[in-house]
């Protein structure tokens, strides 16, 4: 046995032993059903363990099978996903499920490298999917994983960066236990959850504390090394709640965006935070109409959203329209009474706005 082997084995045994007394038991854990390990990834993607749990539940109580939720209505799947942001991973959840159901009769292709053809299913996903359900020995690389490899190997490579991407990767490819691939990347991902954790992490109690480069020199904070590029965009939005008796106007938002397929009022966009409705670009003449016929209010809060590249600063006014009032809505809008607003998928601060404002 070369020395390589015998630390890789070291590692493993150290590794398992540590998870066997210490993880959390989690429901995608105590299955071995594809469909349900993917849900719980695409879930973990978007959000951390508390929070992802009642989502996971809620969807496979509502669509137990792939079948179930390829079956599903769009409108339906993002309303499920609500709250969690970054809704094209729905979307592309209920297409996956649908070529799963169309192309492969409703089972998951059974190694990494088949799972990547399916949409959205990138390496971490095809890797966790493949080692969980079907005991592909391979690694799967989250964000977790790169922390804790970062900090025990010393990779100093930048994380985000293709080649850095590749030498954790190839470390990663001799790491991986042979015998328990699936546990092992369970416990890499528990590991960094629990113990490894991005700010101050408890080293004194750490199992590797003897052979972790990052202890040794005192580099938890540098490790691992992200360079990121991101620039940020702030954007100035003025919603208009069209109200007329219990009904509201909304639009479904379509085109290439992040809100495709949710429901939102009219919108304007100005350069700045607008102060008033009069210093705004009204150019929609139906719009421009409604705001002859109707009384405008201000809601006094400024809600901010923070998404990954954008600053989301966002004003509302309610816009009343008389009873009896005959009226043209602007293209594509339509009225929803307070039942269908409550089940149609909305932005969350769409949703917070209308709660706030107890209108749901
Ligand atoms: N985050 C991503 N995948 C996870 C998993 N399988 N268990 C716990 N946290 C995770």
């Amino acid at each position: 046995m070369i020395p390589d082997d015998l630390e890789v084995l070291d590692f493993n045994r150290r590794l398992k032993s540590w998870y066997l007394k210490n993880h959390r038991s989690l429901p995608w854990r105590e299955t071995k059903d594809p469909y349900k390990i993917w849900l719980s990834e695409v879930i973990l993607q978007q959000t951390r363990v508390a929070q992802g749990m009642p989502y996971y539940e809620r969807f496979v109580e509502q669509y137990p099978t792939v079948f179930d939720l390829a079956a599903a209505d769009e409108r339906d799947v993002l309303r499920l996903w609500q709250g969690l942001g970054y809704y094209s991973r729905a979307r592309n959840m209920h297409f996956t499920a649908r070529q799963v159901v169309g192309e492969y009769e409703g089972k998951f292709p059974e190694t990494s490298e088949k799972l990547l053809k399916l949409k959205g299913l990138g390496q971490y996903t095809a890797a966790a999917i493949a080692s969980f359900a079907f005991d592909e020995v391979v690694s799967a690389i989250d964000g977790n994983v790169y922390r804790v490899m970062a900090r025990i190997f010393g990779i100093q490579s930048d994380m985000l960066s293709n080649e850095g991407k590749k030498e954790f990767a190839a470390r990663a490819r001799r790491l991986v236990s042979r015998e328990d691939p699936a546990t092992y990347n369970q416990a890499m991902i528990e590991f960094g959850a629990l113990q490894c954790v991005p700010a101050s992490p408890n080293c004194a109690v750490c199992i590797f504390s003897d052979r972790c480069f990052a202890y040794a020199h005192q580099m938890q904070g540098q490790l691992p090394v992200k360079i990121k590029k991101l620039t940020v965009k702030h954007r100035f939005l003025n919603y208009f709640i069209i109200k007329q008796g219990d009904r509201l106007g909304m639009y479904e938002r379509r085109g290439r965006d992040i809100w495709k397929g949710l429901y939102d009022f009219h919108l304007i966009e100005s350069k700045t935070a607008a102060a008033t409705p009069d210093s705004l670009t009204i150019s929609d003449p139906a719009f421009q109409n409604l705001l002859k016929k109707g009384r405008l209010t201000e809601i006094p809060k400024v809600y901010s959203h923070i998404l990954t590249h954008q600053r989301l600063q966002v004003r509302f006014w309610w816009l009343e329209i008389p009873e009896n009032e005959r009226i043209d809505l602007p293209q594509g809008m339509a009225f929803y009474n307070h039942e269908e607003i409550e089940v149609l998928p909305k932005p969350i601060l769409i949703d917070t706005v209308l709660r706030e404002e107890s209108y749901l």
